[in-house]
Formats: structure tokens, sequence, C-alpha cells
């Protein structure tokens, strides 16, 4: 069995541990993978959004299945071209990707299929959003229509930062010249949830539940990032939560693609606010998470490459998969300066950790040897444990003796579900 993963990022280090962990004699590439994946992958290096390139290097190394990690390719309709040539990928078709890559289209989605989700508007210039904002309520939340790599997205406290914002995107062009559209929608409060599916449109396999740590600082203090750590599952969800949100948000969204004929084979994310009123969707994502991945993979017991299949093979109904009882947490290690801009080339020293942690590299490289730093979120140390305490406290002794010079991490990471 061969397998291609399309990506570098954390998520693709785990995705690749789970097929090696799996099946030792897998033969693995990825694109462009990183330090931590060429211990256990061939790294290759293509433009990611080059997807022809990458179906043609599919097809030259007879690759039995390409996973894609991030959204680009995705919404570049590599499910498309693969699928033309007869190839076998795992991600949905560029429409399907579209939930992601527009979140115009996936708020009108919302709407005519009966989907919880927050009031909103679509303004398509200044004017029409700074005469929309004389009508907010603050906060209110703008939200650029396109892929902004997790930076589309301000909750304003005030009309100062909503302007600021729309200056952004129809002044400053911060998101290029792709699409002209801006959402204003109602701040929901609650807590937040990821709730990934496996899923062929035609049925869902539910993966186990994860809460993400979007801020950079302790206590959700700073701004946003990429994702700071994970941990899975959340104290505070329940099988009757489990089962709403199947209900009210999964099952409408899979009945839906259905009848607009849209073909979804692979990981649909579901971004969630518990509200009082009961779940409410944020967003959806046509790729697994990161870092959930970090979290969740390691509590897959079943094989991910038979899930895979049958994904891919549209018989998911056919299969079950086994998750474990253990609790998982991921603490990132992030360079100095990030979610700005950060410093890069730092050696990366004290590796090796007990065997109940597992490290993700994500933006790292080797050279001679060594792990340098290359990426804003450099590593994902992931730790289990019978309790989520046992879990944390082994993450972050792993945490502390990792060293490069200018690492950060928050310290609160599954501290609300340390049960
Ligand atoms: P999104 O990319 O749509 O998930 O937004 C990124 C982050 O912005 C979310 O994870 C939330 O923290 C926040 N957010 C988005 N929409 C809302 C909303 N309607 N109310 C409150 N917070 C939101
Ligand atoms: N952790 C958030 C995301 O993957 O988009």
């Amino acid at each position: 069995m061969t397998v291609t993963i399309i990506g570098g990022g954390g998520r693709e280090h785990a995705i690749a541990w789970k097929l090696k962990n799996d099946d030792k004699n897998i033969r693995l590439y990825a694109v462009p993978g990183n330090g931590g994946i060429s211990g256990i992958a061939e790294c290759v290096s293509i433009d990611t959004s080059d997807v022809v390139k990458l179906a043609e290097f599919a097809e030259e190394k007879g690759s039995d299945y390409t996973i894609v990690g991030p959204e680009v390719p995705l919404s570049l309709g590599i499910a498309d071209i693969f699928a033309e040539r007869g190839l076998k990928v795992f991600g949905p078709s560029m429409k399907g990707a579209m939930l992601e890559s527009s979140k115009v289209f996936a708020k009108q989605f919302m709407k005519r299929n009966g989907i919880p989700t927050a009031d909103f508007i679509v303004v398509s210039s200044h004017d029409e959003g700074v005469k929309a904002l004389e009508e907010a309520e603050y906060p209110c939340v703008l939200k650029y229509d396109g892929l902004a790599a997790g930076k589309g997205v301000v909750v304003a406290e005030n009309r100062e930062e909503a302007v600021m914002f729309l200056d952004g995107v129809y002044g400053r062009k911060v998101f290029g010249r792709g699409s002209r559209k801006v959402i204003i929608e109602k701040c929901l409060r609650g807590r937040e949830l990821s709730y990934l599916v496996f899923t062929d449109t035609l049925s869902f396999l539910s993966m186990v539940p994860a809460k993400d740590h979007k801020r950079v600082f302790d206590c959700d203090r700073g701004p946003n990032t990429g994702g700071m750590g994970c941990s899975s599952p959340p104290a505070f969800f329940t099988e009757d939560l489990g089962k709403e949100i199947r209900k009210k948000i999964v099952i409408p969204t899979l009945n839906g693609l259905s009848k607009e004929n849209v073909d979804y084979r692979g990981v649909l994310y579901f971004g969630l606010m518990l509200t009082q009123d009961g779940p409410f969707l944020l967003e959806y994502n046509a790729r697994f998470g990161d870092p959930e991945t970090q979290v969740i993979l390691p509590r897959m017991k079943s094989p991910l490459i038979e899930t895979v299949k049958a994904v891919s093979e549209r018989r998911l109904d056919s299969i079950s998969i086994e998750w474990s009882d253990r609790k998982s947490v991921c603490v990132i290690l992030a360079s100095s300066g990030y979610p700005g801009s950060y410093s890069k080339g730092k050696v990366v020293k004290g590796l090796s950790c007990p065997g109940n942690v597992t490290i993700f590299h994500a933006g790292t490289e080797k050279r001679n040897g060594d792990i340098f730093t290359s990426g804003g979120r450099v590593l994902g140390i992931t730790a289990m444990g019978t309790t989520m305490r046992e879990a944390r406290e082994d993450a972050y002794r792993a945490a502390a003796l990792i060293d490069f010079e200018g690492k950060h991490y928050r310290t609160d990471i599954g501290l609300d579900s340390s049960v």
C-alpha cells in the first residue's frame, strides 16, 4: 500500500504517524512534509496548489490513495482532477470544499437547509459595510468570504474595530483581490466545540469531539491563532449533546449536500458554538482540523486506511470505527512572535520523550541531522492518559524539556477538561 499525504503541518504528521502505526509496511510520501514527517515518509517538494503536478506525482508513484490535509488544494479542485484521472483521493470535490472556501456560500447553505447559525448579512463594498454597521449591535462578527489562513474573522467590540476590518478588506486588500464580500453577523456566546465526521455524503461516522484553544495566551486572551492546543474529549461533552448536534447540524448538512448533488467524500469539520439555545454552527472546514487531528487520531483504534477506503468507495455504512476511552491533549509550542511575524531557523533540542507522549512536528525542517524551526507553530506535544489530568501532566513535562529560542505555549490546554 502506498499513500501520499498532501501538507506539511502537525495534522499531516499525525495522519502519517497513524498510518504507519497501523501498518509498518505502508509506503508513505508527503508533499512537502516537514522535519518530523521525514522520519516516516519520503518528503517531496511540490507546490501544493499545483493540483495537476500533484496528480502526475500520484500517477508516477503508483499511489493507492492521496490524503489531502490543507484547504487550498481542495478549494482548487484536487479531488475533481484526481477523479478525472481515475486516481483515489481523500477529500471533497471543489463544490464540497466551498463549504470552507466561501463563507457566503456556507452561510447561505446553512440557511436554506435549516441549520442553526448566527443571523447575518452580506455586504459587497466598503460603503455598504459602513452603512450596515449603523444598525449593528456590538460586539459583532465580520468575516471575509474567501480563504484567509485563519485570519479572516474579527469579533469587533466597537464600530472602529469593525471599520478597520472593512478598511483591510477593501482598502489595503489584506486578503488579496479574490472575493469582494464580507459577512456581518451576530455574536454568539457560549463554549466552542470541534465536531468532525468522516463522510461519503450518503452516511457518516463521527469522530471523538475536541476542544480547540484559538487565542494565543492563557485564559483565551490575545489574538486568534491557528490553534494553540486541543483536548479530547472536553469535559462538558455528553452523549445527549452529540445526538443533538447530529440531529440539528450534521444530518441536515448531509441531506443538503445530497439534495444539491454535491459529491463530498472526506472529513467534514463542524465548528460549533454551544449556546443557551443549543448548538449553532459557526463554520465548516472541508478537512481534518489542526491541532484537532493530533488529539483525535491517537484515540482512533481502528486502522485509518480502512475508513479512507470505505469513504472513497462510498460504503462508509458498511464499517464502524472503534475509539479509545483514554483522554488526549496536545500542547502547541510556537515560535517567538507567532501569530504575528515570527522567528525561524532556531535549533530544537530535547526531542526525546516518554512512551505515552508523541511529538508531532509542524513548522520544522531537518538539516544535517538537526531539527530547526521553520514555522509559527513548531511542535504539538500529544499525551494520552486515563484522566485528562494525567495526560496534561505528561504533555507539559515533555513541553518543558524541549528547547528552542523564543518557545512559547499556553499552560491551560485541557484545563477545563481536567476531570
Ligand atoms: P470561523 O472561522 O467562522 O470559525 O471563526 C473563527 C473564530 O471566530 C471562531 O472560532 C469563534 O471563536 C469566532 N466566531 C466566529 N463566528 C462567531 C460568532 N457568530 N459569534 C461569536 N464568535 C464567533
Ligand atoms: N483548529 C482549527 C482549524 O483547523 O481550522
